[in-house]
């Protein structure tokens, strides 16, 4: 590897890990200001700090950097890694961007319902907004099929977030209880969904939802793909579209909240975006609003909800002129990435419209990228838009008390936030009402949508 890298020294014994976990963004940001694009954390670790860089090893090439890990925390073998890549592909048709922007109604109405239970509490709003994403991601899939899926995929996260994020949690092999809870909660919803996958596959045309898509793709593909494969991807995007979404709406209304004149902004342009002639959803919902993505933009690069990523290396690589052996591990932190200067003028500022401009900042990695980067990220992005549009339409946000302090133990969530949600105006919720079900009923055919 050459002259070594230079970095903190950290402590005798456990190096810095101890410091790492104490303060982790701020032990990142240090790093990065003290120590450049490349910091040395431990002899077999090195933290990239650079945008460039940090593309490289997300991208490849050639899967030189591998993912280690799968959504349970269990250490994954090459072959593993392999047909976690090929099964990838086959989420993608019903992610486009043409297919997901059908379910603006369904998170319309879902938001619509959580925003107004809330009875002009002060809420934490993370919960009250995994009650839109979870049941907007279990109906896409499932359709009334999945009114069970929020609740499981819940249960599974909180085991998870007893493990992820924890520096000192004991190694996959060793059952604790924490992971028997872990693999408890996974074995349940591999159960659910091998059964509603296989009801898709012995009809193949009797379904119109994003598993039945999922279904179709894998009967198309080349690759062989068992029916419990296919029931993990769906299970990842599940879990992967629960919380983080909801933390990120929750990062963006806190900051709407917080610039009165950025809410203002997207306010008159939702305003001025009404088309009378348009169908109901879409003359309340013209997306996307160039103000309002700029500010899930500047907000995703202040608090990217997936703040840290990490990759092993395959072999011996060379990354910035350095090689490093195989089974090297490299951590990249889209926080950082996000935050630094070179890149974002007064980058602690919340300016969306940086994202307006030319050159846009090239510093940001939300949804990250390469063949592992966010399937989800349309989707997310017409979540966020939706709940976004139905807060500021429908009610007037206020910011709790207390200070709000970013929590990266899991994913980056705002501790401390507390917002009050009160009506502006009702509104009439377009299509069915009633129950989740009919919901799906939003969903374009399968196919119907082309690529975006
Ligand atoms: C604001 C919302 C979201 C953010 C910020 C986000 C961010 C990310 C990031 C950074 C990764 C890459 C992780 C890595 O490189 O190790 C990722 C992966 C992933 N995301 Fe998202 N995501 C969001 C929403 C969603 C949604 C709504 C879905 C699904 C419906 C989804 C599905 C996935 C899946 C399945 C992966 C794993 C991809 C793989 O390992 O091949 N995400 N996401």
């Amino acid at each position: 590897m050459g002259a070594r890298l230079p970095g903190p020294r950290g402590r005798w014994l456990s190096g810095n890990l101890e410091a790492f976990d104490q303060d982790r963004l701020g032990f990142l940001s240090r790093a990065r200001e003290e120590f450049g694009d490349l910091v040395r954390f431990d002899s077999r670790t090195t933290i990239v700090n650079d945008v460039d860089l940090a593309g490289i090893v997300l991208r490849g090439p050639d899967s030189r950097f591998q993912i280690t890990e799968d959504f349970v925390q269990r250490k994954l073998t090459a072959a593993e890694i392999d047909s976690i890549l090929r099964g990838r592909v086959l989420l993608n048709p019903g992610l486009r961007r043409s297919v997901v922007a059908g379910m603006r109604p369904v998170v319309e109405r879902l938001t619509g319902e959580a925003l107004a239970a809330t009875s002009t509490e002060a809420v934490d709003p993370v919960p009250v907004l995994e009650q839109v994403t979870s049941r907007a991601v279990a109906a896409y899939y499932f359709g009334s099929d999945g009114a069970a899926l929020p609740a499981m995929c819940s249960a599974l996260l909180d085991a998870l977030s007893e493990v992820i994020g924890n520096p000192f949690a004991l190694p996959a092999t060793w059952r604790t209880s924490a992971r028997r809870r872990i693999a408890e909660r996974h074995r349940a919803l591999v159960c659910l969904v091998i059964e509603l996958l296989q009801a898709r596959i012995r009809d193949a045309h009797g379904y119109d939802d994003g598993a039945a898509l999922v279904v179709r793709s894998a009967a198309k593909s080349t690759a062989s793909v068992t029916t419990e494969r296919l029931a993990n991807l769906v299970i990842g995007a599940m879990l992967a579209g629960h919380r983080v979404p909801a933390a990120a709406a929750s990062w963006l209304l806190m900051s709407l909240a917080d610039h009165p004149h950025e809410l203002e902004a997207v306010r008159s342009e939702l305003d001025a975006g009404r088309d009378p002639s348009a169908p109901a959803h879409e003359a309340r919902h013209p997306h996307p609003s160039p103000h309002l993505l700029a500010c899930i933009r500047e907000t995703l690069r202040l608090y990217p909800p997936t703040w840290l990523l990490a990759r092993r290396s395959a072999c011996e690589v060379e990354l910035g002129g350095r090689r490093f052996a195989s089974g090297h591990h490299f951590i990249i932190s889209p926080y950082v990435l996000g935050r630094d200067e070179r890149r974002v003028p007064q980058p602690t500022s919340f300016r969306p419209a940086r994202w307006q401009e030319l050159p846009a900042p090239a510093a940001s990695l939300p949804f990250g990228s390469g063949p592992h980067g966010c399937p989800g990220s349309d989707l997310a992005t017409v979540m966020l838009a939706t709940i976004a549009s139905v807060a500021l339409d429908r009610f007037d946000l206020e910011r709790g008390e207390g200070d709000v302090v970013p929590d990266p133990r899991t994913t980056l969530l705002p501790h401390g936030l507390r917002l009050r949600f009160l009506l502006r105006r009702t509104e009439t919720a377009p299509g069915p009402s009633g129950d989740l079900p009919a919901l799906t009923t939003a969903l374009p055919r399968p196919g119907a949508g082309s690529a975006a």
